[in-house]
């Protein structure tokens, strides 16, 4: 399995404070920031990175909040990244207690955090926010 996962502190957890709690649970549950970037999404941008939910009726009201401010990316490096890192922040519905969503999404949509889906996404989504001169390796 990967060993590389990306993830998005979005809008809403930067709005309300929470971006240095959330990346101590994330540094405390072992993973390892390789890259870091704060950054505001386009239009263009957010339409990418979501395109595969383009037609489904959240699609809308998912782009309009992804930039309506500023999202930290980051790639997490650890054993078996992708999986271990879906369970800490919990389900996009419901999210298990203790979980990221759980402790910081605001609803469905404005949900804290992003961590992709799969070995493959999370390869194509590493790519989109950061080069291969951005990532480090200690
Ligand atoms: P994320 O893991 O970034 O991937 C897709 C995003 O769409 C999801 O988090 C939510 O922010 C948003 N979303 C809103 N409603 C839904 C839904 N019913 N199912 C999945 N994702 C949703």
């Amino acid at each position: 399995a990967n060993n590389r996962t990306l993830t998005m502190i979005k809008p809403d957890a930067i709005e309300q404070g929470n971006t240095g709690a959330i990346i101590q649970k994330i540094t405390n549950s072992g993973f390892k920031i390789i890259a870091l970037k704060l950054t505001k999404l386009t239009t263009e941008q957010a339409a990418e990175f979501y395109g595969i939910h383009k037609g489904k009726k959240f699609y809308d009201e998912l782009i309009d909040f992804m930039i309506s401010g500023p999202i930290i990316a980051a790639i997490l490096e650890k054993k078996n990244a992708v999986d271990d890192f879906r369970a800490l922040i919990g389900a996009t519905v419901d999210p298990a207690e203790g979980t990221i969503r759980n402790l910081f999404a605001s609803s469905v949509t404005q949900n804290a955090v992003h961590g992709s889906d799969s070995d493959e996404n999370a390869n194509i989504e590493c790519a989109f926010h950061f080069n291969e001169n951005e990532i480090i390796d200690y």
